[in-house]
């Protein structure tokens, strides 16, 4: 056989070596915990037949030293390519849990560093579909180095192109923190967990017992820790997801977002609006009706659900364009900013910035939650990174003010003196320092103590209060709200005022960054 034919056929035998190297025992083991292999994974995420495979077959690298067992497959646990995702371009890395447990050597680091650094020359979203036991133990301080190499990249590619993670398996050690810099994190229910140590390392070290789920199962990052964004019951809905999220985003910074074909038959004047309001202004409603009037049918994309209840964060479409919504809800702690939500808010809200999303901000928030928990764990510090973010951000950003807007929280949530383009109210809305029972006790303390019937006097008091301060009209006469408007052409005003802004520019002056108080 001429060289050529000996090459040719030696290309053959690593094709096929390559395909055998997952035996049907090793899938069936992958599939009785509930999980797809990590090629099934990279097949359902991209169109049929358009993902491309690179670095095949790359060896593991060497180890430390004897210790532990070394295991020489093609690959090196990591199946890295590009394909296309609903007709775009994407890059993304799956992790192999059947080979050493999907944990990070070497070669397989180069691998996702590889196509990081495709994606960020591309301009194009990378999605990494985490299954790892984390640092490759007998590699040692390679591994580690491997790590940091990846979320080197991930800084770098930060508010660039999407990065997205999505934890299929374990997620542990250095494995949790390349998806914590990134954007979005999506876990599949009960078969994904993610922790810095692990339940055995806990009970070594603190003596204490706690389960896999308990610890750093999907719903208590969904809940508790605010690490994952979306969670799905299994993998195929959680790949249905990713590709649902990418219809929102562009694909870098440098572009807008898709633009859907949208016939427009609701910007008619909607009187559902007037009603949902209830009377009693200490009565609470569920802030999802009010959007998903505003917004396309059917497009509300909701983020972070299970975390921070009392802010609702998320994508819809206004006639076809991507908005992000930031909204209070008055369902949850009265719709009060805490916290967890201004970290939520923030985040959100720097995102929709890096990648020209507009902002829409739905209003109707009594204040800060007060109390010593809230200040000892640092609300000043946490708050502020939500006004922060309001500020610094330049894409198009309205508030529509429903009902309550007190204090602070009025200045923050995207106020006119805080950089809103546009502010609009309803007749509904309370815009004051605060709420009129408050206002009341403070001023009028001395004349209620002295009254005969203080609680007749309160009353007369906060519904002067209400009457001359705490409405909208005082702001709308000093120009602190652009308009006033009847609730029920909502979505018509919101459709002219991002039309207006389209072509929005701000200019703002040279600088390193600036100093986000983290
Ligand atoms: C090398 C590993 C490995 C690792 C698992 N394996 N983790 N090999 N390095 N980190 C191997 C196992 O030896 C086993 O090999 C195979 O993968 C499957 O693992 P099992 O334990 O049998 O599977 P399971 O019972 O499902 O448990 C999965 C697991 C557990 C929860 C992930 O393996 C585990 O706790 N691993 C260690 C996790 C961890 O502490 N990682 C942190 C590393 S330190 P065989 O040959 O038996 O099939 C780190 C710091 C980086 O990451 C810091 C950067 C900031």
């Amino acid at each position: 056989m001429d060289v050529k034919g000996r090459l040719y056929t030696r290309f053959l035998e690593r094709t096929k070596a390559y395909a055998a190297q997952q035996s049907d025992a090793i899938i069936e083991k992958q599939h009785s915990k509930g999980k797809m292999t990590a090629r099934e994974r990279v097949d359902m995420l991209f169109d049929p037949g358009t993902f491309e495979e690179i670095d095949a077959f790359s060896m593991p690298g060497p180890a430390g030293g004897d210790f532990g067992k070394k295991v020489t497959a093609f690959g090196d646990g990591v199946i890295t390519g590009y394909g296309r995702i609903s007709g775009r371009l994407a890059f993304a890395y799956s992790q192999d849990f059947t080979v050493m447990g999907g944990s990070l050597g070497s070669v397989h680091a180069s691998k996702i560093a590889k196509i990081q650094d495709m994606a960020l020359k591309m301009g194009a979203p990378i999605i990494g579909l985490i299954d790892s036991g984390g640092a490759r133990i007998q590699e040692g301080v390679a591994s580690l180095a491997g790590y940091a190499s990846i979320f080197n990249r991930n800084v770098t590619s930060s508010g660039v192109i999407p990065q997205i993670s999505v934890i299929m398996g374990p997620a542990a050690g250095g494995a949790v923190y390349s998806p914590s810099i990134t954007d979005f994190v999506f876990m599949t229910n009960k078969t994904s967990h993610m922790f810095v140590t692990g339940p055995n390392v806990v009970k070594e070290v603190l003596n204490e017992d706690v389960s896999f789920d308990d610890l750093g199962g999907a719903m208590v990052h969904m809940k508790k820790s605010g690490v994952a964004h979306f969670v799905y019951e299994d993998e195929e809905n959680t790949i249905r997801g990713v590709q649902k999220l990418l219809s929102y985003l562009p694909s870098n910074n440098l572009e807008n977002p898709p633009f859907f074909e949208y016939c427009d038959t609701d910007l008619r004047v909607d009187d559902r609006f007037r009603e949902i309001i209830p009377d009693d202004p200490n009565k609470p409603y569920d802030i999802k009706e009010i959007i998903n009037l505003i917004i396309d049918r059917n497009t509300f994309f909701e983020v972070a659900t299970f975390f921070a209840q009392n802010l609702v964060i998320g994508f819809g479409r206004l006639r076809g364009k991507t908005i992000g919504i930031i909204a209070n809800q008055p369902k949850v702690l009265a719709g009060t900013l805490d916290i967890n939500s201004s970290v939520k808010g923030a985040r959100f809200i720097r995102f929709c910035d890096s990648f020209n999303i507009p902002i829409l901000t739905l209003e109707d928030v009594p204040g800060f939650l007060p109390g010593v928990d809230q200040e000892h764990n640092g609300i000043i510090r946490h708050g502020a990174k939500l006004l922060y973010a309001y500020a610094d951000a330049t894409v198009p950003k309205i508030t529509v003010i429903l009902r309550k807007s007190y204090g602070g929280a009025y200045c923050v949530m995207n106020s006119k003196n805080l950089g809103g383009d546009f502010n609009l109210a309803w007749p509904t809305a309370e815009i004051a320092v605060m709420g009129p029972e408050g206002a009341v006790s403070i001023l009028y303390r001395k004349e209620l103590l002295e009254s005969d019937d203080p609680a007749k006097l309160k009353k007369e008091l906060t519904a002067r209060y209400r009457d001359e301060i705490a409405n909208p009209y005082v702001a709308d006469d000093k120009g602190y709200i652009d308009e006033v408007i009847d609730p029920a052409v909502t979505r018509k005003k919101l459709i002219s005022a991002f039309e207006a802004l389209e072509n929005k520019h701000v200019s703002v002056p040279s600088r390193k960054h600036g100093n986000i108080p983290l």
